[in-house]
């Protein structure tokens, strides 16, 4: 019989009851829900809600489901439903009647609000330390490559110098704002919502500080209708691992343009690359590939968990049961992604060789040679429309500005001198860029500095 059976006179039609049944997917809580549970048992006998020495037995037999669960000793069962009642039936057959007072002073609706909550706590430290070991490796990538000067672009143009460093930590910029989010998504998420009952609290003294205590919460709810019926932080959380996704995606893209054969300016590793059944040349970047693919799963994720909630009226309705494949999925793919993705960057081939080429291709440096000009006296409109004439030239002529000659030059602008070629160097042109967040060595040096500075306050 079901644990909701006594108002009921036929059994649940077979279809209804797996149409209904979330054990499939929310068996993965039975740790967070053993354990709210055991901290549920201990405060309903200090406070005299039931004997002590039943909630002893309670808590001793939870302690033993556990054990048996992860030693594959105990089976779930769909009858059961879902997580809740398949660990309360698993007691009742354990201690008996005992077994039947746990779940004084408590409903579903609040034990997976806390369930749920204790779940993706530990699921945001885990995505926020891969997150971390993935800052580091960006941070060792570009010290390696500190003086490896390739190609700015915007628009998919040759835009300006810089060097591969500080593109690289660009994308560090982007996953540290994706751990203070998830930091900032942590502390809404933790808050401790058992006490809500099913909606209304409860006529029970529950000590609700004593549970949030002993399971680590910062605090407690201030509305039992709010507490059953919050979902903002997987809401919250998927946003965030939404925008890491994006993150990661947009890397994917710049990986998979820089591996073609157009651009060579890296290869990617034979570890991390997969073969064609039939071209037998083929060496293709499917990791970042994939990873781009997976960004689409996840933002369906966020999407989904949305529009669930959008219509639902307060309290607790059988709808919010469908955040958890949702936010469970966004969870698991960017737990997948994130670890291939660094093993990927860190093996990946770089050809500084081309990328030092291609920086020295598409008039990089006409920036410079106009501020070159500024420099001499010249106001910046007009010092750009002589450098643009220059350009076309050089165009028309298959050559790049350095590879002008000194008549050449004075045919553009009479005040140009023998400087110019070192003023339009690739070299000059990054590392005159030296204020704080441009291309130069010495501020890319600064930003890795503030980059480690962030990385040990996270520890
Ligand atoms: N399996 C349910 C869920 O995930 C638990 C809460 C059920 N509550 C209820 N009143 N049916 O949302």
């Amino acid at each position: 019989m079901k644990l909701w059976g006594g108002r009921f006179s036929k059994n649940t039609d077979k279809e209804v009851n797996d149409f209904h049944s979330s054990i499939r997917f929310d068996q993965r809580m039975y740790r967070q829900d053993i354990t709210g549970s055991i901290a549920h048992a201990r405060m309903l006998g200090k406070c005299g809600i039931i004997d002590i020495k039943d909630s002893e037995d309670i808590i001793k037999a939870l302690r033993e489901i556990l054990i048996e669960i992860e030693d594959g000793k105990l089976e779930f069962m769909i009858d059961a439903e879902d997580i809740h009642m398949n660990v309360e039936t698993m007691l009742i057959a354990k201690i008996g009647d005992t077994g039947k007072r746990l779940h004084t002073g408590r409903s579903r609706n609040d034990q997976v609000a806390l369930d749920i909550r204790m779940y993706l706590k530990d699921e945001i430290c885990e995505i926020k330390s891969m997150l971390i070991s993935l800052e580091n490796s960006l941070i060792k990538l570009a010290k390696d490559n500190l003086d490896t000067i390739m190609p700015g672009y915007t628009h998919l143009q040759k835009a300006q110098p810089i060097t591969l460093a500080h593109h690289l930590m660009a994308y560090f910029e982007m996953f540290k704002r994706d751990i203070t989010r998830l930091d900032d998504t942590y502390k809404r998420t933790n808050v401790m919502p058992l006490g809500s009952g099913a909606l209304a609290g409860t006529t029970y003294p529950l000590d609700r500080q004593m549970v949030a205590d002993e399971l680590g919460f910062d605090s407690i709810t201030l509305n039992s209708i709010d507490g059953v019926s919050d979902r903002d932080f997987v809401i919250e959380l998927a946003a965030d691992l939404s925008i890491c996704m994006m993150h990661l995606s947009r890397f994917c893209e710049e990986l998979i343009l820089w591996n073609t054969n157009e651009f060579s300016f890296i290869e990617m590793d034979d570890s991390c690359s997969t073969g064609s059944s039939i071209m037998p040349q083929k060496k293709n970047p499917d990791v970042a590939e994939l990873i781009r693919g997976k960004s689409g799963r996840v933002y369906g994720d966020l999407m989904s968990i949305l529009t669930t909630m959008k219509g639902i009226a307060l309290a607790y309705n059988k709808d919010m049961q469908e955040d958890k494949e949702c936010i469970f999925d966004a969870v698991d793919t960017i737990k997948l992604c994130l670890p291939v993705f660094e093993k990927m960057i860190c093996t990946m081939k770089v050809n500084k060789d081309r990328m030092y080429k291609g920086a020295g291709q598409g008039f990089t440096n006409a920036t410079d040679a106009a501020d070159y000009l500024v420099k001499k006296g010249m106001p910046f409109r007009e010092a750009h429309e002589v450098i643009g004439k220059m350009v076309l030239y050089a165009i028309n002529n298959e050559k790049a500005l350095a590879e002008f000659t000194m008549e050449e030059f004075k045919a553009c602008s009479e005040i140009i001198e023998d400087d110019i070629y070192d003023a339009i160097s690739l070299e000059t042109c990054v590392n005159d860029r030296n204020i704080i967040g441009a291309p130069a060595k010495e501020a890319v040096m600064y930003s890795i500095d503030k980059g480690e500075e962030f990385l040990n306050s996270c520890k």
